[in-house]
């Protein structure tokens, strides 16, 4: 089956069984994916359930989409997403954010869980994406492109949109929200990075590291949507970090930080609905 056979497949499922178009589509990372029980749900859908869809095996990550409104805007939020360390292609990784772009949704909120590579930065605190650096793992957009879906050579020079990210800023200020701002690197894991490869990242202009965003995020402006995301600083960086890295420690960092995580994001997809109505 090629990449295209598999989206039109998963899609024709996944239109079949939910009739709900949402404004704004959302990523869940590790440790944050409480944030969708929060929402008022109108649909789940497990990815288990839809043939041919790749399904996430993380501990943390639930593994399916939940639609739902929140605070009067209809959302399609991502519980879980799929990684390349778990054995799938770039095209694969990104194949539900297509789903999401066809069912209609025009914005992307991406949140992840990161290791800190910034001067200055404490874990437990925020990062919004301003740029990403995606050039350690392959491209989503390889292979035959998807016409439908976008161009051959898609520009990359604002993948984060300036607006969305005013936006998410103001808010942090006003919430007292402790929100730093930087290039998000994407390493292909699932390995956590030695101490050389953070120094290198970070001579390279990285202010954070992860294993997800910046495929999604390709694939996202490639098809035409309008990116926003914020990182969860779960801990600092190899070498930086006093400690070893473990998952436990970046699922618990993810609990702790979800209040808070809780009302940047539902403030941001209030003031993104209104401003893109
Ligand atoms: N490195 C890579 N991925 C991560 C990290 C990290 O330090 N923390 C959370 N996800």
């Amino acid at each position: 089956m090629t990449p295209k056979e598999q989206l039109e497949s998963c899609y024709r499922f996944v239109s079949e069984k939910i009739s709900f178009v949402p404004k704004i589509a959302l990523v869940l990372g590790s440790g944050l994916g409480a944030f969708a029980d929060k929402i008022q749900v109108t649909a789940t859908l497990n990815y288990a359930d839809i043939p041919n869809f790749p399904v996430s095996t993380v501990a943390g990550h639930a593994g399916r989409f939940v639609f739902g409104i929140c605070d009067g805007v209809p959302v399609a939020v991502m519980q879980g997403r799929v990684h390349m360390y778990e054995g799938y292609t770039p095209q694969e990784a990104v194949l539900p954010i297509r789903i999401l772009h066809l069912l209609g949704a025009k914005i992307l909120f991406l949140t992840n869980a990161a290791g800190g590579i910034q001067p200055g930065m404490k874990a437990g605190e925020f990062m919004l994406l301003t740029d990403q650096i995606s050039s350690f793992v392959p491209s989503p957009l390889r292979g035959e492109n998807i016409e439908t879906l976008g161009v051959r050579f898609p520009d990359m020079s604002e993948i984060y949109s300036k607006r969305l990210n005013q936006i998410i800023r103001r808010i942090a200020l006003n919430e007292d929200i402790p929100l730093k701002e930087g290039v998000y690197l994407q390493t292909a894991g699932p390995a956590y990075e030695s101490p050389a490869e953070i120094r290198m990242f970070r001579t390279l202009g990285a202010d954070a590291v992860g294993m997800s965003t910046a495929i999604e995020a390709i694939a996202a402006r490639h098809c035409g949507m309008e990116i926003c995301g914020v990182s969860c600083i779960s801990n600092l960086a190899a070498g930086i970090s006093p400690t070893p890295l473990s998952h436990e420690e970046v699922k618990e960092a993810g609990d702790k930080a979800a209040p808070q995580f809780e009302k940047l994001v539902r403030t941001a997809i209030a003031q993104i609905a209104e401003l893109t109505e």
